[in-house]
Order: structure tokens, then sequence, then C-alpha cells
């Protein structure tokens, strides 16, 4: 895609990037939350302004997002312990190439602070996208949101 920025999140994106958040999995996660309104309630219950502000304000956190024109199309987070935190892209901009730009710029901030491997837990949605890019299975589904499951991966960072 041409003119896809990622950069570092910013105070003035909360609103856009909830806005991402919330569409994404709504729209983009029916696989694993079947529209079961408790599991949406829960999983969506702190995709809010303040919830993003807090984890930017969390110096452990790298949060950024995905911008094409003017327009916010994807949010990610890693954490100190280089765990995947969150990816989520804009339904309308799947398969674009932006989820794979925001886990490149993740995988390129792990190893800048040293780590040597990347941990994640992904949705049903999401395996085939992790697979493609070399993370492995690292053990049995845990319990998501409601009546969601949450799959471990795993991918060593090569130097
Ligand atoms: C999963 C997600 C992040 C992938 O982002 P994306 O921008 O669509 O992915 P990309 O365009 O970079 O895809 C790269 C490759 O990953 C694989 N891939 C991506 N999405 C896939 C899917 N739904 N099914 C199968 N393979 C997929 C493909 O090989 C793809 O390459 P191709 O399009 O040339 O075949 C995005 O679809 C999304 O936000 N989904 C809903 C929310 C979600 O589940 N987030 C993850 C929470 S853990």
């Amino acid at each position: 895609m041409s003119a896809l920025i990622v950069r570092q999140a910013l105070p003035e994106d909360a609103a856009n990037a909830v806005d991402v958040l919330r569409a994404s999995i709504t729209e983009g996660c029916v696989e694993d939350h079947q529209h079961d309104p408790e599991t949406l309630a829960l999983w969506l219950h702190n995709k809010t302004v303040e919830t993003f502000l807090r984890w930017l304000g969390t110096p452990t956190t790298h949060l950024i997002v995905a911008q094409h024109s003017s327009n916010l199309v994807g949010v990610a987070a890693i954490n100190g312990q280089s765990h995947i935190h969150l990816l989520y892209v804009r339904p309308g901009f799947y398969r674009t190439g932006v989820g794979s730009a925001l886990l490149a710029e993740l995988e390129r901030h792990a190893l800048d602070v040293g780590a040597s491997q990347i941990t994640l837990e992904s949705s049903i949605t999401a395996r085939s996208f992790y697979e493609r890019h070399g993370y492995s299975s690292a053990g049995s589904p845990k319990p998501g949101f409601g009546i969601s499951r949450a799959f471990p991966y795993a991918k060593a960072l090569a130097r």
C-alpha cells in the first residue's frame, strides 16, 4: 500500500485508535466472539480513550499506529517483556499489508531492546497471519474474553 506510515502513537490519536480497535474486534473477530453479546462486552470493555491514554503513558509499552493518508488504519502495542499486547487493523484495510507493517515495527522494537523472542496470544482470526510471519504455536489455547480463546504463539528473533 502506498503512503502507509507506521509511527509512535500520540495522545491525539486516542479517539481514532479506539475506533479502530472497537470496529476491528466487532467486525473482524466474528469467528472468535460469534456475536455473543457478553463476549463482545468483555472484549470491548477497556477499549476506551482513557485506557489508550494509560497505555500511552506506560513507559514499558511501545504503542504504535498505522496511518494511510489522514486515516488511522491500525493500532498495535508490545510490552517490556516483548509480549504483543494488541494488533488490530481497521476493517476495509485487511489484507493490504497494514498488519505486516505494524508487526515489522514491533519486531524491530523488540530487537532494539535486546529481546530474543516475541510472544503473543492470537485470536482465531489472526492465527494464519502470525503463522505466515513465522510464529509457532506455543501451548494450548487459554480462555479469552467470554467464549473466545487465546492461542499462544512465539517467535525467536534473528539477530
Ligand atoms: C489479523 C490482522 C491483524 C492481519 O492484518 P492484515 O493487515 O489484514 O494482514 P496483511 O495484509 O499484512 O497480511 C499478511 C499476510 O498474512 C496472512 N493473512 C492475513 N490475514 C489473514 C487471514 N484472515 N487469513 C489467512 N491469512 C491471512 C496472508 O498470508 C497475508 O498475505 P496475503 O494477503 O498476501 O495472502 C487483521 O486482519 C485484523 O486486524 N483482524 C481482526 C483483529 C484481530 O484478530 N487482531 C489480532 C488480535 S490477536
